[in-house]
This record gives structure tokens, C-alpha cells and sequence, in this order.
């Protein structure tokens, strides 16, 4: 017998099963509350209000905070989100929108203006006062605090500001970003003078932080403590908002801070689709493209199984692939902000029309861009962070939130070291153009003052058809990469029964109508990758990642929580 297997076996007779099968350090088990985020820190600061007594909400507005501290190139209070919760009494779901909004002064024609005066600088839309929208994110916070939280804001923000004294750990994710950005400056030199700030503090003037430094925040402190004294309008009407709007103006853009005052949180209702009778899914309409998504994905898979039976055959991956083209095409032509354009919601999720896309999916065969979505040729990880809660009273949150792109338009609201977002790259900024996630996107989706970005944010809940019961809450971030991973852990949960930590490490792939490639996150199995081939699709040699946080409902009340080990998230639960 080798010696290896000689030395598993014996260990096998020593320790008992549950052991052997120990569960990976990304994964917690509770039966009272779990905060599942992308920061151990954060994790921990949600779970501490948890054992406090608060709620999910409150352990949410905590967690977040932290987040903003300890993710500085993933969100914070310069950007916006969406919530999907649960609430237990009233058996209900409910959506907040606190995405950002494009400011007054931000026409239609202005990006197409900018890029022509361009020079060779990095795109408006991404660096700079014009990628900014107006921050959501505050206004979120307390909106959920207001309606479903039982702890006061000041004692929500007291462990935030105190990790931003300590500082936070920097992480290898951290330090990628870090260096991503550091990349960009050397590539702009004139960035250097243009985002100073940013340059000298937290990416250390061309010397980020090694891996394990502390890293303080100090100047975010100060903002902490004037919102746990003032509340959101610290931001909304007072000096925060002031530095804000004065660092959008000072980087070129035109935020103002009318454009502040008349920021307001929106509900929506959310989308619900039924996978194979046994579950549904509810998720986050538009301005989130998530939600229909998603929807129409499942939908495809479920009618594909239904009219074709190849569903469990090896063709699945295929049609998979080709249920995330048609979606992807679909959400390129119709899909934007509902308050500004007609978005075909009903439509697009209505399994009939699933039924009709299904038929054209055939083994060994792909098809040219164009026979997607029916339009004609329009005109990478890091600025967000998904996280899940839920607490004993049954209450389940799912808060995704952004700055997009890492560390945002690199703009600095000094002397508060808010990181303002780049949402304005979520538009269709430039016509035809892809945007900093690849992605084309039509009219629905053109720049207006006051109006939502499109978002692939997609905080979701799944529960049993049977008895009505959530059996898991997730999200991601990565750009549309959200999308398609959030529909493959559902389906290595309900399909597949894999457990939760091997649903959110399994190799995933992804497609978006265009470019016309699969894209793995890592080296794809190689009979996978050569199945795809033979029926027609391209695979990229890029690898593209995206970030999984979900809590799992098993029957016997135990809730598993997991972050995606891409990142070095960890859940954590308040102690038995
Ligand atoms: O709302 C969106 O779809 C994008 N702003 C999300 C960007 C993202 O997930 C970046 N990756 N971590």
C-alpha cells in the first residue's frame, strides 16, 4: 500500500467522520445568526450586533459600515447598493434601490462631448468627477434602519469607527487592488496629480501596505463620528455632502450639492420565477438587470429540460451557455432604469417566452451573435462587495453594494477619505462601446439626469414551493459575472445537492451575449472545456472571478454560512 493512503486510512480509524469532513474556514454553522461578508472584520462587527440583540437589519447597517472601512476599493459611503430581505412576521420580501443617480448636469451627449476633447487619458466614465453618481449608500442605511431596525445608528457606526482607528488588515484581494490601480497611475502619470489623495494614502505612494499590515483610516473615522451624531444628513446637507460635491467639481464633474439634497431611496417590487416546480426565486428587478436575468436563465434551463429531456445529458453546460447568451442579448436591448424607460419586465420573465428561446437551442451548435435578443450591433472584481445576513427571529438580508470599479472613479472627498464610485460607466456611456465590464448596452440604458445606472447586482432568496421556507440567500459581486454565478450556486444547491462550500468553489463560467467567448475563472476542466468546442462556443483565454457570499437553511434549522474563499471573506455567527 502506498504510504499516503496507508497514512489517510489510519487517520480515518483515529478521528470520526464529522472530522475528516471538517468544514473549510470560509464556512460557519449557527443555529442563532450568521453574517456571511467578503471581510472577516466585518463579518465579525455584524455578529457582535447579533449577539447584542439586534436584528438583521442592524447587524446589516453594522456590517456595512465595517465594510465601508475594511473594503475601501469595493464600496463604502461614496456608492449605493440594493436590499432584498426577508421579513419573518409578514412573511414578505422587500427591496430597497439606494443606487446611485446620475447628476443634474449629466446630459446624454456629455460623455460623448468629454471623449472628445479626450486626449489619451483613461475614459471619463471611469476616472474622474464625470464617473461619479450621486451616493445611494447612507440613504440606504438609514432608510433599512428606519424601517426594520431596533438599534440606534450611533451604536451601529461605534465598531466602524473604531476598526477605521485600529485600522484593517490588508488582505492579498486588498493588495491586488492595490496594485491594479497602481498599474493605472503608472500608465496616466497624470492621475498622480490628478488623484492625489487616494495616491498618498491608501495606495501609500506607489508602496501600498504588505500583506498583514494594519491599515487606519482615519480621516474616515471623522466621517463615522458626524454621522453617528448627525445621522444621514451629515451627508445629504452638511459637510460631508459639501466635500463630496466640492471633489466631484475639483476632478472635473458636476455634482452639486442640489444633486445630494434631492437623492432619494426608491422600493421596488422584486422579480420571482419557479425553477421545476420546487422552488422560486425571488431577486432584484431593475434598475438591476439581476433579477430578469436570472429569471429568464433558469427559465430557459427549466423549458430546455422540459421540451428537449437533454437537460440532464452532457449537453447541459451547452445550454446553459446558450440560456446566458439570450439573457445577456436581452438585457443589451431592453433593459435600463424602469423610471425612465419602458423595461419589458413581464416579458422577458414570462416562461412562455423561455419556451420560445428554449427551441433554438440545439446540441453542437451555437449561433451567430445577431439571432440573440434580436438586436442589431448597438451602438473585473473589486468595487463591490455582496454580504448575507440572517438572525434567530427568521429576518434575511441580501445587500449587495458598489463602487464599481475598484476604488472607484479614484476621486477622494477630502477631508472624510470617501472613495466616490465610477457608476457612471453603468450607463451606456458610450454608445457601442463596451464599458469597464465589457458589456454593450442600448437606449434603455442612456445616460439622464437623475436617473439609475443599470446594475447586474443581485442580491437573491430561494425558497421551497412546498412549504414557503428559504432554503438559501445569496449575492456576488463582479460585474454581470454576478448574474451567472449566482444562477450556478442555486443550481449546485437544488440540482446538483453539492454542499454550499463546494457550490461556491466549483470552477464557474460565464457568457454575455458579447464578447461572443465562455469565460472560466480558472482553468476549466478539460472535458468541459472541449465539450463546450464541440458545440460551437469560444473559450477565452482570459480568466474573469467573481465573489459568492450565501447562507444555506438546512431543514434541521442549521444555517450555513460561506465567502467565497476568492476573495478571504469569512462568515461569522454570534457565539452559541
Ligand atoms: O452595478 C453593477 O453591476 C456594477 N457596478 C458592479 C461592479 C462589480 O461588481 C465590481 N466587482 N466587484
Amino acid at each position: 500500500m502506498r504510504p499516503k493512503l496507508m497514512a489517510l486510512l489510519l487517520i480515518g480509524s483515529v478521528f470520526p467522520a464529522a472530522l475528516l469532513a471538517a468544514d473549510p474556514p470560509w464556512v460557519a454553522r449557527s443555529r442563532i445568526g450568521m453574517v456571511a461578508s467578503d471581510s472577516p472584520e466585518a463579518s465579525r462587527i455584524g455578529a457582535d450586533i447579533l449577539a447584542a440583540g439586534g436584528n438583521a437589519f442592524d447587524a446589516a447597517v453594522a456590517t456595512s459600515l465595517a465594510l465601508a472601512v475594511a473594503r475601501p476599493h469595493s464600496t463604502g459611503l461614496g456608492g449605493g447598493g440594493f436590499m432584498l430581505a426577508y421579513l419573518a412576521k409578514e412573511q414578505r420580501v422587500v427591496v430597497l434601490d439606494f443606487r446611485e443617480t446620475a447628476p443634474a448636469g449629466a446630459t446624454a451627449d456629455r460623455f460623448a462631448k468629454l471623449q472628445a476633447q479626450g486626449g489619451d487619458g483613461p475614459s471619463p466614465s471611469i476616472y474622474g468627477g464625470n464617473a461619479i453618481g450621486v451616493p445611494g449608500q447612507l440613504a440606504g442605511l438609514t432608510e433599512i434602519l428606519k424601517r426594520f431596525g431596533s438599534l440606534p445608528l450611533k451604536q451601529l457606526a461605534q465598531p466602524a469607527l473604531e476598526l477605521a482607528q485600529t485600522g484593517f488588515v490588508a488582505d492579498e484581494h486588498y493588495l491586488d487592488a492595490c496594485t491594479a490601480a497602481l498599474a493605472d497611475y503608472e500608465k496616466w502619470p497624470q492621475l498622480k496629480q490628478r488623484h492625489a489623495r487616494l495616491y498618498e494614502t491608501l495606495l501609500g505612494k506607489g508602496t501600498p501596505p504588505k500583506l498583514g499590515d494594519r491599515v487606519k483610516r482615519p480621516d474616515l473615522a471623522e466621517a463615522l463620528r458626524l454621522i453617528a451624531k448627525d445621522g444621514p444628513d451629515a451627508f445629504y446637507q452638511g459637510p460631508l455632502g459639501e466635500a463630496v460635491a466640492r471633489a466631484a467639481q475639483a476632478a472635473g464633474g458636476t455634482l452639486t450639492r442640489g444633486d445630494l439634497a434631492a437623492y432619494r431611496v426608491r422600493e421596488r417590487e422584486p422579480i420571482r420565477a419557479v425553477y421545476r416546480d420546487s422552488y422560486e426565486i425571488v431577486s432584484m428587478p431593475p434598475p438591476s438587470s439581476g433579477g430578469v436575468c436570472i429569471a429568464e436563465t433558469l427559465n430557459i434551463l427549466d423549458a430546455v429540460s422540459l421540451y428537449t429531456k437533454r437537460y440532464f445529458g452532457p449537453e447541459q453546460p451547452h445550454a446553459l451557455v446558450e440560456a446566458m447568451k439570450h439573457a445577456f442579448a436581452d438585457r443589451a436591448r431592453w433593459l435600463g432604469d424602469p423610471d425612465f424607460a419602458d423595461v419589458p419586465v413581464k416579458r422577458l420573465t414570462d416562461y412562455n417566452y423561455a419556451v420560445q428561446l428554449a427551441r433554438w437551442i440545439e446540441a453542437g451548435k451555437t449561433l451567430a451573435s445577431s439571432s440573440y435578443g434580436g438586436v442589431a450591433a448597438p451602438p473585473d472584481d473589486g468595487g463591490t462587495s455582496h454580504f448575507c445576513v440572517a438572525d434567530n427571529n427568521g429576518n434575511i438580508v441580501a445587500l449587495t453594494e458598489t463602487i464599481n470599479g475598484p476604488f472607484g472613479s479614484l476621486v477622494v472627498a477630502e477631508p472624510y477619505g470617501i472613495i466616490l464610485n465610477n457608476q457612471m460607466d453603468d450607463f451606456a456611456a458610450n454608445p457601442g462601446q463596451p464599458n469597464l465590464y465589457g458589456l454593450i448596452q442600448g437606449e434603455a440604458n442612456a445616460v439622464a439626469p437623475g436617473k439609475r445606472p443599470l446594475s447586474s447586482m443581485s442580491p437573491t432568496l430561494v425558497f421551497r414551493v412546498r412549504d414557503a421556507k428559504p432554503v438559501l440567500v445569496l449575492g456576488a459581486s463582479g460585474g454581470p459575472r454576478i448574474i451567472t454565478s449566482v444562477v450556478q450556486v442555486i443550481l449546485n444547491i437544488v440540482e446538483r445537492r453539492r454542499p454550499l462550500d463546494e457550490a461556491i468553489s466549483a470552477a464557474r463560467f460565464h457568457h454575455q451575449w458579447l464578447p461572443d467567448e465562455v469565460y472560466f475563472d480558472r482553468e476549466p476542466p478539460r472535458e468541459l472545456a472541449d465539450m463546450l468546442r464541440e458545440n460551437g462556443h469560444q473559450i477565452s483565454e482570459q480568466r474573469k472571478t467573481s465573489i459568492v457570499q450565501a447562507i444555506q437553511f438546512l431543514e434541521d434549522g442549521t444555517m450555513v454560512g460561506a465567502s467565497d474563499p476568492r476573495k478571504g471573506g469569512r462568515p461569522a455567527a454570534p457565539p452559541p
